[in-house]
């Protein structure tokens, strides 16, 4: 996949396709999708195109956090099938050229992982300081101010048997491991090295800013209190632990990449964690994903963006949904802005990632009370995916969500058969990105353009694109003196013809100039 011309490796030019395993495909019909459903179902992920495959864990797991809370690094939770199955979907994913990356989690384990059943059983266990314990204050108080996820709740649990208060970024069954603790480190690299030496591609690390904590454990100021500290975090010696798993993965042939899922909500401190090329590879910058689907606040994020990473050489990342926000088909509120928004990710510079269920233009599903099951409120977008129109969708037993909403029409199968769906409309984008070094790797430059509108340029040695995103629900111009012939429009209308100097209402386009574009 390496662009000729170019050294680029295989992250840089691939489009990442996120795989939430309980809600892909279910194989053995319990109502719970598995890695054998997710192998059945790569010459699918092979014809809509995408390149690489990033599955969230699988891991022996007590499910409070379905999953990201891990019992055993090294293992397989039995609901997802076992080793031997992992084996069998990494084999037959490189058969199709797809590169697989996986989900590590080394801020935190489960409560059940038997390092903290160990750690708690005493203050004199040997494992004791592979967590973060402190004493409670003279009068009962808690060691700090800082805040847990989900909930407004402290992030300390007081273990009545040990006597200590213990840390948990998360849910109280997610204890924070303890970076300071060198066996902790040594840990988690085997839990690296044990899937590198079974093929794995690369990682996706789970909050990987968390893992460097303030030494002092100070509270923060009232001003950040009301929000978890790792939603700010960004410690020197996280930066340390970075280099040190950067220097792990480069031993590997094969360019094994992993890109951190870094919840700070500033790009510039995001951009940090790519060190001088020497830490991340990649990391999740959320504030584009949490913008409005408004021109002046995209052109500002990612100006912001780039301004951050340009200076460092480092390269972006594009996000619009994943496993934790409502989906941007929801968040947008109609398939319009849903279709030009998957222009805009695919032809940003950068490595996209798509969110399982993006390509049917799934909305949320709607969860009855009774039906709600995650801590954090994220059923909506975890909703399994329909594979055929029939009832019960090509899942064998009733899944373990409602579907989401229309999941007859938005079916793999019923969008297969539409040539306008947004299904093919994906397939298309992803094989013109493919077939164009500019829209894999080219530069990237704003073009002037009238309000409402945003329009870019992509280059790369001779290959060039234009782009143009119409954000409003009117008809916008975009006059071309240049003979431009339209490559793929969100809505299908003027594909391979010529571009008319019109951008219809959430209308977006590549333009493919039909003689040498001028610099
Ligand atoms: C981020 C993951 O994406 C989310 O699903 C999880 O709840 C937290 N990290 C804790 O692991």
């Amino acid at each position: 996949m390496e662009e000729e011309g170019s050294s680029a490796p295989w992250w840089q030019t691939a489009v990442v396709y996120q795989i939430y395993p309980r809600s892909f495909a279910d194989a053995n019909g319990d109502g719970v999708g598995d890695l054998a459903g997710i192998t059945s179902q790569l010459d699918h992920l092979v014809w809509l195109g995408v390149d690489a495959l990033w599955l969230s864990p699988f891991y022996r797991s007590p499910m409070k956090d379905f999953g990201y809370d891990v019992a055993d690094y090294c293992d397989v939770d039995p609901i997802f099938g076992n080793l031997e199955d992992f084996d069998a979907l990494l084999e037959a994913a490189h058969a199709r050229g797809l590169k697989l990356m996986i989900d590590w989690v080394p801020a935190h384990s489960s409560s059940e992982h038997p390092w903290f059943v160990d750690a708690r059983a005493s203050r004199q266990s040997d494992r004791r300081n592979w967590y973060v314990w402190r004493d409670a204050g003279p009068g009962g108080e808690l060691p700090n101010n800082w805040k847990c996820a989900f909930s407004d709740a402290p992030a300390w649990t007081f273990d009545a048997g040990s006597g200590q208060y213990y840390l948990h970024s998360f849910l109280a069954e997610q204890p924070d491991l303890n970076w300071e603790e060198p066996k902790v480190e040594a840990a988690m690299h085997e839990v690296l090295r044990f899937w590198l030496e079974r093929g794995v591609d690369g990682f996706r690390a789970d909050v990987i800013s968390n893992i460097g904590k303030d030494p002092a454990l100070a509270s923060v100021e009232e001003a950040r209190a009301k929000v978890p500290p790792f939603v700010f975090r960004n410690e020197p010696v996280t930066h340390e632990y970075l280099r040190r798993i950067r220097a792990l993965l480069d031993t590997w042939p094969g360019d094994r990449a992993m890109v951190g899922e870094i919840p700070v909500f500033d790009s510039k401190e995001v951009a940090t964690f790519y060190g001088a090329g020497d830490e991340l590879h990649m990391a999740f910058n959320f504030p584009p994903l949490y913008a409005p689907f408004e021109a002046p606040a995209w052109r500002e994020r990612i100006e912001v963006t780039t301004g951050a990473l340009d200076p460092r050489d480092a390269w972006p990342t594009w996000v619009l949904s994943n496993h934790d926000v409502p989906r941007h088909r929801t968040r947008y509120g109609n398939e319009a802005r849903a279709r030009a928004a998957a222009v805009l990710l695919l032809t940003l510079r950068g490595t996209p990632f798509l969110y399982m269920g993006e390509e049917l233009g799934l909305e949320d599903a709607l969860v009855p009370a009774a039906c709600k099951v995650d801590p954090g409120g994220r059923d909506g977008c975890r909703a399994p995916l329909p594979w055929s129109r029939a009832q019960g969708h090509g899942w064998g037993g009733a899944p373990w969500l409602p579907w989401p909403p229309d999941a007859a029409e938005r079916s793999v199968e019923a969008q297969r058969d539409d040539p306008g769906s947004m299904l093919h409309l994906y397939r298309r984008l992803l094989a013109a990105r493919r077939a164009s070094p500019a829209l894999r790797l080219g530069d990237f430059a704003f073009l002037e353009a009238p309000e409402g509108l945003l329009c870019w340029r992509r280059d790369f040695s001779g290959d060039c694109r234009f782009v143009v995103i119409n954000f409003e629900d009117r008809e916008l111009e975009w006059p071309q003196d240049d003979r431009h012939e339209v490559e793929v429009a969100s809505d299908g209308r003027g594909e391979s013809q010529v571009y008319d100097s019109r951008v219809g209402p959430h209308q977006a386009l590549i333009l493919k100039p039909t003689r040498p574009a001028r610099a």
